[in-house]
């Protein structure tokens, strides 16, 4: 596995991570039944994991680790509040109304995390702009 590899699959489940759980979180808003789905569920777990593994793979690689390079502490940080926010969009948000502001702040955590990874600063798009 070479390191172009590593980083598409990284990548690539970043956006299908985002993509279900944006799926899922209009289920959450809509309070349809579809959400308890076990496959929805399961899917998700192995989505993220997998991220989470190139993740690991890719720090390795490129030899710069959270707790040692700020941008990826940024990151790492911003995954856990991308996942706590995220459960309380898709199942602990009482109501409709705090699942839905649930949903669009994880996706703005998560759209924060992209421009971190470009910018290679915890600024994120700030960094670049
Ligand atoms: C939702 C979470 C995440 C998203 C959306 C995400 C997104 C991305 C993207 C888009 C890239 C490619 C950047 C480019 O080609 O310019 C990337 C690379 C990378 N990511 Fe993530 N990532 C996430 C989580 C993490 C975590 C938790 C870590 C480790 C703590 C991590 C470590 C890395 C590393 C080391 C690279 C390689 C950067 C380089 O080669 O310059 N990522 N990530």
């Amino acid at each position: 596995m070479d390191y172009l590899f590593i980083k598409n699959m990284h990548i690539g489940m970043a956006y299908l991570s985002i993509t279900l759980f944006i799926f899922r979180s209009v289920l959450s808003v809509s309070g349809s039944s579809l959400l308890q789905h076990k496959l929805l569920k399961i899917l998700q777990h192995i989505i993220d994991t997998l991220l989470l593994i190139f993740a690991i793979l890719l720090t390795i690689i490129i030899q710069q680790y959270p707790f040692v390079n700020g941008w990826l502490t940024a990151k790492l940080i911003a995954l856990f509040a991308y996942i706590i926010v995220g459960t309380i969009a898709i199942k602990r948000g009482k109501t409709a109304v705090i699942r839905f502001w649930a949903s669009i702040f994880a996706i703005a955590i998560f759209a924060y995390i992209y421009g971190a990874t470009k910018a290679h600063h915890a600024l994120s798009w700030l960094a670049i702009m």
